[in-house]
């Protein structure tokens, strides 16, 4: 491959290794063999370095390594690594409080280990405090690659892998750059459009509405921002009919976009709110939160989610460490004003350059959306992915997913503690790729 550097090509034991034992589970490999990361940067065999526009899989908010995050991992693991788990540890009892202090209706605190595994603790909660199993979630939604929470997950492929659960229903997301429903002014009428989406969903309804599952800002679907208000007017539709509201704050969680969850802005708050990546800045921890109540009801009815690594210490000092880091280090505000420069320069970009026809997002998640032209408005997947292969032969990482559904949109997440100047960098970068794409 032309881009890639003489050390990651001369790699053949590594490639034929991967071809020989790697079972391929979705993207294509990067032809780099990553060999250790720090701070903003990951850095291949060579030694080359590449700005980390996506904080690994959306994760690592405090980049790579910190040294807060490693120095909690080498003394917790000599001390408490796993336990039993109706065994209980300060690590988890503390981040339990932590993070049930926070706000109020969300005092309760289950910690697991993947987002997908939060997802289905929280819709099976749904489920036995209601006494439902319909679940509705965003046709262009993610929320895991397990049972129930890819019964909720509508962006990447449903076909191949047989029934989904019951009772699964998906509304459209409210896109203002490709409306479905306009007012006189030609912006989006997410009113009268969730109204309609709740007509389908009424008449569809065997009436087991459990709960309706959100991102608060769709990732996976393309940095789709539920728009202000929209959050409390759902609220009211799961109100109206019984339904819990469960707010999967995987990516948008713990600062990301300004506030310390994104639901924040919008005076509303979830009855069951999932955190994954983010909490654990990029080792696997997750969590589950709730009311008293609903906990209450849960226990009475006999709730069960028995997991290896429930409550496991480790990951739970990890945990305690990123909310230390978050708070002492301001990263909240900070994902405030880098946000900001960011999405100036990304705005730059769109004056720029005809092929970038929209930007959107908020705090340190943005989007930008690579369009054939900015009439029609039509996803260029083939331009977007010579962007990315620029970009990477650049040294910046800023991947688009690769899953129908999912468009051109590059998702564009660095670490909350990225500087000015890696931000400027990046962008730097962004520029002269948009214009190798081009020629
Ligand atoms: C919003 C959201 N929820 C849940 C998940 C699933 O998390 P995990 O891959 O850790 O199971 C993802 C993963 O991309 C996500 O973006």
């Amino acid at each position: 491959m032309a881009l890639e550097s003489a050390s990651n090509s001369t790699d053949t034991g590594f490639w034929s290794d991967v071809s020989d034992h790697v079972l391929r589970y979705g993207p294509v490999f990067e032809q780099r063999v990553i060999e250790r990361a720090e701070g903003s940067y990951v850095y291949d065999s060579s030694g080359a370095p590449i700005l980390d526009f996506t904080s690994g899989q959306m994760s690592s908010i405090l980049g790579h390594s910190h040294p807060d995050i490693v120095r909690t991992v080498r003394e917790q693991i000599g001390k408490l690594d796993h336990l039993f788990s109706g065994m209980l540890s300060r690590p988890v009892v503390d981040l339990s409080k932590r993070l049930g202090s926070l706000l109020p209706g969300l005092e309760k605190v289950l910690l697991l280990s993947t987002g997908a595994e939060s997802n289905e603790a929280a819709i099976r909660l749904a489920k036995l405090v209601t006494g439902k199993h319909e679940i509705v979630a965003f046709t262009k939604s993610w929320h895991g690659m397990t049972g129930a929470a890819a019964s909720a997950t509508y962006s990447h492929n449903r076909r191949g892998y047989g029934p989904v659960n019951p009772g699964s229903f998906a509304i459209p997301a409210p896109n203002a750059y490709r409306p479905r429903f306009t007012d006189a002014n030609g912006n989006l009428d997410w009113k009268t459009e969730l109204d309609d989406a709740f007509a389908l969903v009424d008449s569809q309804s065997t009436g087991n509405l459990a709960a309706f599952i959100a991102e608060p800002i769709l990732s996976s679907g393309g940095i789709i921002e539920l728009p202000v208000g929209y959050l409390a007017a759902l609220r009211q539709k799961c109100d109206e009919r019984g339904m819990l509201l469960i707010l999967d704050e995987a990516q948008t969680g713990i600062g990301r976009t300004g506030h310390m969850f994104a639901f924040q802005r919008d005076g509303v708050t979830p009855d069951i709110l999932t955190l994954s990546k983010t909490l654990g800045a990029g080792l696997p921890l997750s969590a589950v939160l709730t009311s008293r109540a609903i906990e209450e009801e849960a226990h009475r009815k006999g709730f069960v989610f028995l997991t290896t690594h429930v409550s496991d210490p480790l990951p739970a000092a990890v945990g305690l460490a990123v909310m230390d880091v978050v708070e002492r280090d301001g990263l909240i505000g900070r994902a405030v004003s880098a946000g900001q420069r960011l999405q100036a320069g990304l705005e730059g970009l769109k004056q720029r350059f005809e092929s970038v026809g929209d930007v959107r997002g908020r705090g340190l998640l943005l989007g930008l959306e690579i369009v054939t032209d900015r009439a029609s408005r039509q996803p260029d997947l083939a331009m977007a992915d010579r962007i990315g292969a620029e970009a990477m032969a650049r040294g910046l990482s800023m991947n688009i997913v690769k899953l129908p559904a999912m468009g051109a949109v590059f998702r564009i997440a660095p670490p909350l503690t990225i500087s000015d100047a890696e931000i400027d960098q990046g962008l730097d970068i962004m520029a002269s790729a948009i214009e190798a794409a081009r020629a």
